[in-house]
């Protein structure tokens, strides 16, 4: 079987003919939390004990570069609290060369199945290395040797470089040996500056509540239009 096999041998589905009708129950002003931090974790939950989602962590994160131009990819968040929302990735990756040049970004939780999404928008920084280091202990071993293996976004001569790469660290790093952590690897917490929490409804009548942080560390809410 090849990438290209398929067991499907219809036509491609258009896209223009799929709709969904979403949920009638919307969401409303008075039930949300004080704070975007306690919405999204009660958001969380539901995504993740209540629809069992795939990966509910996993977040798609828009960074621009210093002209501009922006990318887009998905990447898991580890820890969020009222300080902000945590991703660890490699700093010389293109999205840690964007942040470095550019801290504005976007995240975004697709939770398609519940007909909901979350825009998390604010200034990223990187976390302390005494909090990088403890998370980076947390990894399995083998993730640990995987951060040092590639050097993520750079053209690569093709796939056995890589395997050459983990193999040497392999021998270098046995299961059980201490593996240091990268310095070209770490956290960025993003402080929010405005969390949007979108419910698909019927008739696209949906509800988009946006929290926007406030000088003095208060939050106001806004209702936008579907
Ligand atoms: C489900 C999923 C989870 C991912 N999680 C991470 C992650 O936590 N950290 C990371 O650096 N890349 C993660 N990636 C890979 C990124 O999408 C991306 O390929 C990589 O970070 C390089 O991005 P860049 O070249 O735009 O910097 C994940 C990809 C997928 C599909």
């Amino acid at each position: 079987m090849t990438a290209h096999d398929s067991v499907y041998s219809g036509p491609v589905p258009d896209p223009a003919a799929m709709r969904k009708q979403y949920r009638a129950e919307g969401l409303d002003e008075a039930e949300l939390a004080a704070t975007p931090v306690e919405q999204f974790a009660r958001w969380f939950k539901d995504a993740a004990v209540e629809a069992h989602l795939f990966e509910p962590n996993a977040m798609v994160v828009s960074t621009a570069d210093a002209e501009g131009r922006p990318s887009s990819r998905t990447v898991l968040l580890k820890q969020f609290d009222e300080q902000g929302f945590v991703f660890y990735t490699n700093y010389e990756s293109r999205k840690g060369r964007d942040l470095a040049a550019n801290p504005y970004v976007s995240l975004l939780f697709p939770w398609h199945p519940m007909a909901r999404q979350v825009i998390v928008r604010g200034a990223a920084r990187r976390t302390g290395r005494d909090e990088t280091a403890a998370y980076f202990r947390s990894r399995p071993h083998g993730s640990q040797l995987g951060a040092w293996a590639s050097g993520q976004s750079s053209v690569i001569a093709g796939r056995a470089e890589l395997d050459a790469s983990y193999a040497e660290l392999v021998a270098r790093y046995p299961e059980g040996e201490r593996v240091p952590v990268p310095p070209h690897w770490g956290g960025f917490r993003v402080v929010p500056e405005s969390v949007e929490f979108w419910q698909g409804r019927e008739n696209r009548l949906h509800d988009r509540l946006r929290y926007v942080a406030r000088a003095d560390g208060t939050w106001s809410v806004e209702r936008l239009a579907p």
